[in-house]
């Protein structure tokens, strides 16, 4: 399996649309009195205390869903920001996603009756918002996020292309910019930057120069761009079969729905869950799949040691999925466990999809590099109730009681069986989330090994075990580091132990994002 096998380009959420590539602070023209506008969320969402008043939101639903959308005014809303249910002279920054600033522009006009030029908005991306969210208050407009933006771009059209070297040279380049301490608006500001290649810097220069990239802009209208960053947004789509989708002139999720294709069970699920799916998991919703584990698993191992990994352990606020790492001091006994307590948590009507893979370490030649691991696991989506984000006023989460039996009368009989049901799941009002959940058993031996592999980033891991092989000549993966000067096993207890014996100072997790 190559990287590009990897079930979906998740990372859409916060997916960077080139609507910063036009002029920042663009001109919002003022809008005309109407009251039907279709852009409207209507009334009476969830409302926190308004702590950043200064700044109005505005999130376009086109491309975004609505379901997106209310989740992610619910929690704007929450922590404290203004969001605008309609388009007004108070709104600040209209925010859009997979749009370009001039689709944004066109739709405020049509659907919002939008004329005249008497207030200003900054039409910016979902960057913004997301990084203002993670920030806990809204942040300054920097040129920098246009260009990570842009590279951004770049970086995922070749992931769909399956050109690793230039995803890897935009990957990076982006990162870099990401960590600069200062505000990039001129070349010379970029002077010494290592990481930084041609392409990069050209690209860079003209969206300093001119406000927009020509590569980009065309990009994001090419048809076969957005359909296969569509279709890799199912989970279970990988690229070579969005590919081939697109090629038997497939376009949209409906007829992909409508189609004889025969799709695996995992795509079944993806199509069954989709709109779920794309939302992103708050780590609220992650500590309490958290729970919902830790009461599993004890069940049959009581001090099992069960650990949230992936981007939630790297402190991320969001994320596509939740990922578990277990494990058990007495080596031996985490065997078999996995599907005890799949099968436990599918009685409890917990588990809407389980792909469980056993371990087969033993028929592992350590000297193979493979990209992915050996430890027995389950890829999932789980049945989460949603009292999280109902954010109703005197309605809280009570732990202990979000597995989905304490629903009555939501099981999955309504659309279990037919796969050419593949449509939205059920009412938006539905009372529980599908959350995509890896779990992950590692015997304790190789623990400090798993933990360092499963907590990421894809880009972090990639350059450690990189490093090890051409600075270190040692072969690190996530069961093991394997010193071919000594042609030896290194042990480690713990993160920091590998870290040593890499000779590189501890990483935390933290600092992993790369
Ligand atoms: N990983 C792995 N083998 C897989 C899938 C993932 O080793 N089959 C590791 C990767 O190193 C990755 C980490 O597990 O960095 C977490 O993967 P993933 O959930 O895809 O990414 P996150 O970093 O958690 O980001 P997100 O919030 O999008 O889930
Ligand atoms: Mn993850
Ligand atoms: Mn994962």
């Amino acid at each position: 399996m190559s990287l590009f096998d990897r079930p979906a380009l998740r990372t859409l959420w916060c997916f960077l649309s080139p609507s910063l590539l036009l002029p920042t602070m663009a001109q919002v023209p003022r809008k005309k009195k109407r009251k039907d506008s279709a852009l409207s969320l209507g009334g009476g969402g969830p409302v926190g205390a308004v702590k950043f008043g200064e700044a109005g939101i505005f999130l376009v639903e086109r491309r975004m869903g609505s379901s997106r959308r209310r989740f992610l005014t619910e929690l704007a809303r929450k922590k404290g920001f203004r969001v605008e249910g309609q388009m007004s002279e108070s709104v600040t920054h209209v925010v859009s996603e997979n749009n370009s600033g001039d689709e944004v522009l066109e739709l405020l006009e049509k659907q919002n009756g939008i004329c005249g030029t008497e207030f200003t908005a900054a039409l910016v991306d979902i960057t913004w918002f997301t990084e203002s969210m993670g920030a806990g208050k809204p942040l300054q407009l920097e040129k920098r996020h246009r260009l990570q933006d842009a590279l951004n771009i770049l970086a995922e059209n070749a992931e769909l292309s399956e050109n690793e070297g230039p995803y890897l040279a935009f990957t990076r380049a982006s990162s870099v910019l990401k960590s600069l301490p200062y505000n990039v608006t001129k070349m010379d500001d970029l002077k010494g930057i290592p990481n930084l290649g041609d392409h990069s810097r050209k690209l860079i220069e003209e969206i300093l120069e001119g406000g927009t990239c020509n590569e980009v802009q065309d990009l994001i209208q090419n048809v076969r761009y957005q359909t296969l960053k569509k279709f890799t947004s199912i989970f279970g789509v990988g690229v070579k079969t969005a590919d081939k989708w697109f090629k038997e002139g497939l376009r949209t999720l409906n007829e992909l729905r409508a189609s004889t294709i025969k799709f695996t069970k995992q795509q079944e699920a993806g199509l069954l869950y989709y709109e779920d799916l794309i939302l992103p998991v708050t780590k609220v919703e992650a500590d309490l799949i958290k729970q919902i584990i830790e009461e599993a698993v004890h069940r049959f191992l009581p001090s099992a040691i069960i650990t949230l990994t992936g981007g939630f352990r790297r402190g991320k606020e969001y994320g596509h999925d939740v990922d578990f790492l277990i494990t058990h001091r007495e080596e031996g006994r985490e065997e078999g466990l996995i599907s005890k307590v799949i099968s436990w948590m599918t009685a409890q009507g917990i588990i809407l999809y389980d792909d469980i893979t056993d371990n087969s370490y033993h028929k592992w030649k350590y000297k193979e590099s493979e990209t992915f691991d050996r430890f027995a696991k389950c890829f999932s989506i789980f049945k989460l109730q949603k009292m999280v984000h109902n954010l109703e006023p005197g309605r809280t989460c009570s732990h202990g009681s979000l597995a989905a039996n304490e629903t009555r009368g939501i099981g999955l009989a309504g659309h279990a069986g037919s796969p050419r049901h593949l449509t939205a799941t059920a009412a938006k009002d539905k009372d529980w989330k599908a959350v995509r959940v890896d779990l992950v058993v590692a015997p304790f031996g190789q623990y400090a090994y798993a933990l360092l592999g499963w907590t990421g980033s894809r880009l972090f891991e990639r350059d450690l075990r990189r490093y090890a092989k051409h600075f270190e000549h040692m072969i690190l993966n996530s069961h093991s580091l394997f010193d071919n000067k000594q042609n030896t096993f290194l042990l480690a207890a713990t993160e920091e132990e590998i870290f040593a014996h890499l000779g590189l100072d501890y990483i935390p997790p933290q600092e992993r994002n790369a």
